[in-house]
């Protein structure tokens, strides 16, 4: 496993639609590992292959209902992720990003989401999220089609030091 180098606006890579997974093999089994290394690095709770300059339908996403219990968090493994059904309610909140350092935005995202993608082997697998975790799912399957936060964002300012702790992906 090897930490890759995580790009930043306005790298093109960010703005282009990511294309499908078809290929499970070996370096692809390579990318999700280095991903998932890069992720627990930064820290963030999720990252984008485009973000590490792939431009792959690919995400990971590393959650934990609570912070501060000693639960362990999943680990996610999306490829060719597609929302197959959301609720009408949306939610505010805060986000940040990786690839956007020294930035934080508040962002309107679906409540609740169903999504459908394969898992690291290809298997079809679909999750159902709500709150954090369905906002997190939206922020990192909008950088597959080269949407970044702020341009979905109502309001966007400089965060003080330990502000963006609330989302970095
Ligand atoms: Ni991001």
């Amino acid at each position: 496993m090897a930490i890759r180098k995580i790009v930043f606006v306005p790298d093109e890579v960010l703005r282009r639609k990511a294309k499908k997974v078809t290929a499970f093999d070996a370096d692809f089994q390579t990318l999700v590992d280095d991903m998932i290394e890069t992720m627990r690095d930064a820290p963030g709770v999720g990252l984008a292959a485009p973000q590490v300059g792939e431009s792959l339908r690919l995400v990971v996403v590393e959650y934990g209902e609570d912070e501060e219990d000693d639960a362990p968090k999943k680990l996610y493994v999306l490829a060719n992720p597609e929302f197959i059904q959301h609720s009408e309610e949306t939610e505010d909140g805060i986000e940040a990003c990786l690839s956007v350092p020294g930035l934080a935005g508040e962002v309107s995202r679906w409540k609740r989401v169903m999504l459908k993608a394969q898992n690291r082997r290809g298997q079809l697998v679909k999750i159902k999220a709500d709150g954090w975790l369905a906002r997190v799912f939206q922020h990192e399957i909008d950088h597959l089609d080269g949407i970044i936060f702020t341009d979905r964002a109502v309001k966007i300012w400089q965060p003080s030091p330990g502000e963006v702790d609330l989302l970095r992906d």
